[in-house]
Order: structure tokens, then C-alpha cells, then sequence
């Protein structure tokens, strides 16, 4: 059995989709979700399924009695669905390959600071850019710019808004990330 500790602070759409496709919790679950956000959509869902929640601020983040917490559940992988802040070097150094994330662009292009969510989105239409799409990463120290694991691209069309663009955007995350989790669990090596 896989255990999950996802990051959301968001609407939790991501953390509804990795629900929905692993419906059996004898092979993957979800232990823990950890927020930073109190107003989160996401601590709904985690009411909703009994998941318990970790609020953290910005010092708990860092605090490093907060990896022996994680390490508490002993987590296959730690998942960033919708998660803001840069994850410390502390936590990054004791998961090595085991942290990913979801960004909603096709990276290098529209990541970074201050990139994400709907920013993301008007900076690619604003762009005029063709195409747009998702990108699934391992995290390393440094913002958005560890290794790629999946990209899938999407077309834009010259009618687009960053809400349409949006929409396309969460449903290819909603299909690929959980499909891609799957495929690393069926193939980590120790
Ligand atoms: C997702 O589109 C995700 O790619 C993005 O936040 C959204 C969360 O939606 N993440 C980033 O922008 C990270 N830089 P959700 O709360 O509905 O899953």
C-alpha cells in the first residue's frame, strides 16, 4: 500500500481527481494533506473523506521537527497539487526523488515566482501564445525547475480568456496527474 502526503491550497480540484481515480485506499491513499491556507476549498474535501490536515505557516514549514512529521507516515511520494510557497531545502534533501509537482504551463515558459494559478493563465493569453499545457516536475531547491517527468499541451484558440484556458488546463490535470502518480508508485526503486 502507497501512502500519499499531498500539498494543496487551493480549490483541491487536483486532490478531487487523485481521490476519485484511486478508489481502492488498500493500494493508495491519501494520509495527509498540508495546507497553508485555512479558507482553503480543499480542507472540505479532506472533512468530506476523513484525511487529516497539517495547517503550517511559514515557520512550521521550515521547523524541522515538520520532515519527522512526514516521515511519520512514511510517504511513497509528497505531492504539490496546488501548493504556493517554495518547499524548504530541508524537506526537498530528506525525499530525494520523491517530491512532485503540478504547474499549469508547459515549463521552463510562464514559471517562477509569483506564477501560478490564473497569472499563469492571463500571461499566456496576454502572450498570444498557440499553445499552452501542463507541466509534471520533481521539485528540487529551486522554484519550478526540477526535472521533468510529463508535459501535455493543449491548443489556444483567438477567442480564449484565461478563464476557458483555465478550464482546458485543469482538465488535462485532472487526467494526466493522477495517471502519471500511478506510474511513478508502479516504478520507484528504494
Ligand atoms: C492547478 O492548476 C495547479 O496546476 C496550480 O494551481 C491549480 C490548483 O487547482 N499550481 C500552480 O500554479 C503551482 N505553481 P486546484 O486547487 O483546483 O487543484
Amino acid at each position: 500500500m502507497h501512502q500519499l502526503v499531498v500539498f494543496a491550497s487551493g480549490k483541491g480540484s487536483n486532490v478531487q481527481a487523485i481521490l476519485d481515480y484511486f478508489q481502492s485506499p488498500d493500494k493508495v491513499r491519501i494520509a495527509l494533506i498540508v495546507c497553508n491556507n485555512p479558507e482553503a476549498g480543499v480542507l472540505d474535501i479532506a472533512k468530506t473523506r476523513q484525511i487529516p490536515v497539517q495547517l503550517i505557516d511559514r515557520n512550521a514549514f521550515r521547523d524541522p521537527g515538520f520532515v519527522e512529521k512526514l516521515r511519520s507516515y512514511s510517504p511513497s511520494l509528497l505531492v504539490l497539487a496546488g501548493f504556493l510557497w517554495k518547499v524548504p531545502d530541508n524537506v526537498v534533501q530528506a525525499f530525494p526523488g520523491r517530491i512532485i509537482n503540478i504547474h499549469p504551463a508547459l515549463l521552463p515558459k510562464y514559471g517562477g515566482k509569483g506564477m501560478y494559478g490564473q497569472h499563469v493563465h492571463q500571461a499566456v493569453v496576454a502572450a498570444g501564445e498557440k499553445e499552452s499545457g501542463i507541466t509534471i516536475h520533481y521539485v528540487n531547491e529551486h522554484y519550478d525547475e526540477g526535472g521533468a517527468i510529463l508535459q501535455a499541451r493543449c491548443t489556444l484558440v483567438a477567442e480564449d480568456t484565461h478563464e476557458s484556458l483555465a478550464s482546458r488546463i485543469h482538465k488535462l490535470e485532472h487526467y494526466f496527474f493522477p495517471r502519471t502518480i500511478e506510474f511513478l508508485l508502479d516504478n520507484l526503486t528504494e
